[in-house]
C-alpha cells in the first residue's frame, strides 16, 4: 500500500536528515553544485538506505520546509550527469544547462554545441534553434506519411488540405479523411472505387501521397468535374464494376438523398422512406462489387426533422448488415459549419448534427 511504503521510505530518509538540510542550504541557482551534490552524495546515500533516485527526489522535495521542487532536482541532476566537466568547455555555463535540461539526444547536445561556439551564439540563438528545431520534428511527426495521420476515433481538422479536391465545391470533404481511412482500411495495390467523386478528392490523395501510389482507383459521378471521373447515375445503373472485385469502397453521399431539417414533421416519414431506398440501393451495389473481406466506408449522420430524429448511422448499420457487411469502424468528424444551430420547433428546443460518422464495413 502506498501509504506504508512512503511511510517507510520517510524513516529511511529520516537517516539522512544531515544530507538533505544541505541540499536545502544550496543557493537557488547553483545548478551544477547542487547537481553534484545530488549524485556524488545524496543519491548514493540514498540508495545504501534502499531508496531508488527518483523516489529520494520526489519524498524529499515534499518535506515541510524543503525549498526545491521536483523538477528542479532532476534537472540540476541532469545538467551535473551530462557536464560533470562544464568548467573546461568553452561555452557560458547556462548554455550547457539549456542542452542538458532541453535536448535528450547525446549526438544532437554536441551538435548544437559545436554550432553555438562556431556561430558564436547567444543564449537566444541556441534557444531559438532548439524551439524551431522540435516544432519542426512535430510537425514531420505528424506528416510523417505525407498527410494529418490520427490515432483515435475523432477526426478533426483545421482546414480542408488544399492539394485534395477542388476549392469550392460543394459537399468536398477535407481529403485528410480520405487518406486516413485509405491508411486504416486499404493495403497495398488495393482497387478502390469512389461512385460520389464530386471534387476528386479521393484520385488526388492516391495521385499525390506516395504511400498511396499503389492503389488503383475507379471514380464515379453523376456530374464529373475532370476527366479521371467517369459519369455515372448510381441510382439508374449501380456501380459499373464487375461481381466481388473490389477492395474498398468510399461512399460520401450528396445532401439531397437526406432529408432537410428544413422538411416539416408531417413529411419526416416519407423523406426517410424515400432516403433509405435510395441507400439501399447504394449499400446493396457495394456489397456486390466488393471482394470478401473487402471494406466499405459510408460518411453519414442523424437528421433532426421537426421533433423527430432520423438515426441514419444506425439505419445504415442494419442495412448493411442485410447485406453480410460486418461493421469494424466508427469515426467521428465536426461539421466546420455554423449551419448547426439549436432551433425551435411547435414551442419545443430542439438539436442539430454536429457530427458527421464514419462507418466502415466488411464483407463476410
Ligand atoms: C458529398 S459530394 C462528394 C464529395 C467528394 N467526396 C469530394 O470530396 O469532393 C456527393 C457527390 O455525389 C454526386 N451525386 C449526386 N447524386 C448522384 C447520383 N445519383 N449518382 C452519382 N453521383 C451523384 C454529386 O454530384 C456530388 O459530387
Amino acid at each position: 500500500m502506498p501509504t506504508v511504503k512512503s511511510k517507510q521510505t520517510t524513516e529511511k530518509l529520516s537517516h539522512l536528515n544531515n544530507l538533505i538540510e544541505k541540499l536545502n542550504a544550496f543557493s537557488a541557482d547553483n545548478y551544477w553544485d547542487l547537481g553534484k551534490f545530488l549524485v556524488e552524495r545524496f543519491i548514493p546515500a540514498a540508495l545504501k538506505e534502499g531508496i531508488f533516485g527518483d523516489e529520494a527526489l520526489k519524498t524529499i522535495t515534499s518535506a515541510p520546509g524543503f525549498k526545491f521542487p521536483y523538477s528542479m532536482l532532476k534537472q540540476c541532476q541532469q545538467f551535473y550527469t551530462y557536464y560533470p566537466d562544464v568548467e573546461k568547455r568553452l561555452l557560458p555555463e547556462i548554455f550547457y544547462f539549456d542542452l542538458a535540461t532541453k535536448v535528450d539526444d547525446s549526438a544532437k547536445r554536441r551538435e548544437y554545441e559545436k554550432i553555438a561556439i562556431d556561430r558564436k551564439w547567444t543564449i537566444s540563438d541556441l534557444r531559438k534553434k532548439i524551439h524551431d528545431d522540435e516544432l519542426a520534428r512535430r510537425m514531420d511527426e505528424k506528416t510523417k506519411y505525407g498527410f494529418d495521420l490520427k490515432e483515435k476515433n475523432f477526426w478533426s481538422f483545421e482546414a480542408a488540405d488544399p492539394r485534395f479536391g477542388k476549392p469550392n465545391y460543394k459537399g468536398r470533404i477535407p481529403g485528410q479523411v480520405v487518406a486516413n481511412l485509405l491508411f486504416y482500411y486499404t493495403n497495398q495495390g488495393a482497387y478502390i472505387v469512389d461512385p460520389f467523386a464530386g471534387s476528386g478528392t479521393l484520385g488526388d490523395i492516391v495521385d499525390i501521397v506516395q504511400i498511396f501510389k499503389d492503389r488503383k482507383y475507379k471514380l464515379y459521378d453523376i456530374e464529373p468535374s475532370d476527366e479521371r471521373i467517369v459519369r455515372n447515375n448510381i441510382l439508374q445503373t449501380g456501380i459499373p464494376e464487375q461481381t466481388a472485385s473490389v477492395d474498398y469502397v468510399f461512399l460520401d453521399p450528396p445532401s439531397e438523398f437526406f432529408p432537410q431539417t428544413s422538411d416539416s414533421a408531417f413529411t419526416a416519414s416519407a423523406a426517410k422512406a424515400d432516403t433509405m431506398l435510395k441507400l439501399k440501393g447504394v449499400v446493396r451495389e457495394s456489397a456486390r462489387i466488393l471482394k470478401k473481406c473487402g471494406r466499405v466506408s459510408i460518411i453519414i449522420e442523424p437528421t433532426i426533422v421537426g421533433l423527430e430524429l432520423i438515426d441514419f448511422p444506425g439505419e445504415v448499420a442494419s442495412l448493411m448488415k442485410e447485406f453480410d457487411l460486418k461493421q469494424i469502424g466508427k469515426v467521428y468528424m465536426p461539421r466546420r459549419s455554423d449551419s448547426s444551430k439549436a432551433s425551435r420547433f411547435g414551442g419545443e428546443k430542439s438539436l442539430t448534427s454536429e457530427i458527421r460518422e464514419i462507418l466502415t464495413f466488411e464483407k463476410l
